[in-house]
């Protein structure tokens, strides 16, 4: 019988871990992907930097614990789950994010 699929995916270094800061995201780019990273003490988190309520840059946001704030509307999202605190219905997409040597690597669907 066979497995349930599994998308693969691929680690890609995106930053040094020193470059991402607590208190502020830090956009990256993954081939056409715009991504954005958070800092929570030794974590670090991604979550995709594209609002979906109208497109605003979350890496651009206020960060507040582990919240940040979109910075056209100031909805909340929390980044380490990708779930919107204003709306349910605008989750975001989270992604694994792995600490290695002092670099961050981000996991893509191939
Ligand atoms: S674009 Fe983010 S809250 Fe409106």
């Amino acid at each position: 019988m066979a497995g349930p699929v599994v998308d693969a995916v691929r680690f890609v270094d995106v930053a040094g871990v020193d470059e991402v800061v607590e208190g502020e995201g830090k956009i990256v780019f993954v081939g056409a992907r715009r991504l954005a990273l958070f800092r929570d003490g030794e974590d670090v988190h991604c979550i995709e930097n594209r609002c979906p309520h109208a497109g605003g840059f979350l890496g651009l946001g206020r960060v507040e614990g582990c919240q940040v704030r979109c910075p056209r509307h100031d909805w909340a999202f929390d980044f380490t789950t990708g779930d919107c605190l204003s709306d349910p219905r605008y989750d975001v997409r989270r992604y694994p994010v792995r600490v290695e040597g002092g670099r961050v690597l981000v996991g893509v669907a191939e």
